[in-house]
C-alpha cells in the first residue's frame, strides 16, 4: 500500500517522470531478478544525476513508487560505488591510490588537498564545489600519481600542482550568476 513520504516536491515530481518513462505500471516486483536488479540500477542511476545524490527519503520514495521493500534500494546503494548517498561537490577529485600512485606520491597529493580545500578524504567542501575521494586504480598507472576531476585526467602530479588543479575549476564558478 503506498504512503507518504517527506519529500521535496520537485524530487517527487523528477522521480515520477523517472519512473514512468522506465518501470512497468506495476512496479518491479513483477520482473525477473535479473531484469529487476538492471531496472532498478537504471532508475537510480537517473535519479542520482537528477537529483546529485540518493538520500534516505529518496530510496523510501522509490520504493514505495516502485513497490518494493526499502532493504532492497539500500542493498544497492550501498553496494555500488557509483551511487551516493551523501551530498557530493560540483566536482569530484578522484585521487588514485593504488600501488603504482602511491609509491609516487599520492598520500602527499591527497593531504594537499586535504589541507588547502580544509576538508579530509571523503568530505565536500562548505560551498559544494569540490568532494575529495581517494579512489582505486584509474588504469592510467604510467602517469602515476594520476587523479581525475570529473572526466578530464591528470597525470606525473606533485603537491605543488594542486592549487592551479585547484584554481582551474573554482575560476570560472566567480563569474556564475545563479
Ligand atoms: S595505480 Fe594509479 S592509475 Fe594505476
Amino acid at each position: 500500500m503506498p504512503y507518504e513520504i517527506d519529500i521535496d516536491p520537485a524530487w517527487g515530481a523528477a522521480i515520477d517522470r523517472i519512473i514512468a518513462a522506465g518501470a512497468p505500471e506495476q512496479g518491479l516486483l513483477n520482473e525477473n531478478c535479473l531484469q529487476r536488479s538492471s531496472s532498478l540500477i537504471q532508475i537510480l542511476e537517473q535519479t542520482q544525476k537528477e537529483i546529485g545524490y540518493l538520500p534516505e527519503n529518496v530510496q523510501a520514495y522509490l520504493a514505495n513508487k516502485l513497490h518494493i521493500p526499502l532493504s532492497e534500494i539500500y542493498g544497492v546503494t550501498t553496494f555500488y560505488a557509483l551511487f551516493n548517498t551523501e551530498p557530493v561537490g560540483k566536482h569530484t577529485i578522484s585521487v588514485c591510490m593504488g600501488t603504482a600512485c602511491y609509491v609516487k606520491g599520492a598520500g602527499e597529493i591527497v593531504a594537499e588537498f586535504e589541507r588547502r580545500l580544509n576538508i579530509e578524504a571523503g568530505q565536500t567542501t562548505l560551498d559544494g564545489l569540490f568532494t575529495l575521494e581517494p579512489c582505486r586504480c584509474l588504469g592510467a598507472c604510467g602517469l602515476a600519481p594520476v587523479l581525475t576531476i570529473g572526466d578530464q585526467v591528470y597525470g606525473r602530479l606533485t603537491p605543488a600542482d594542486v592549487p592551479d588543479l585547484i584554481e582551474k575549476y573554482y575560476l570560472p564558478t566567480k563569474g556564475e550568476s545563479t
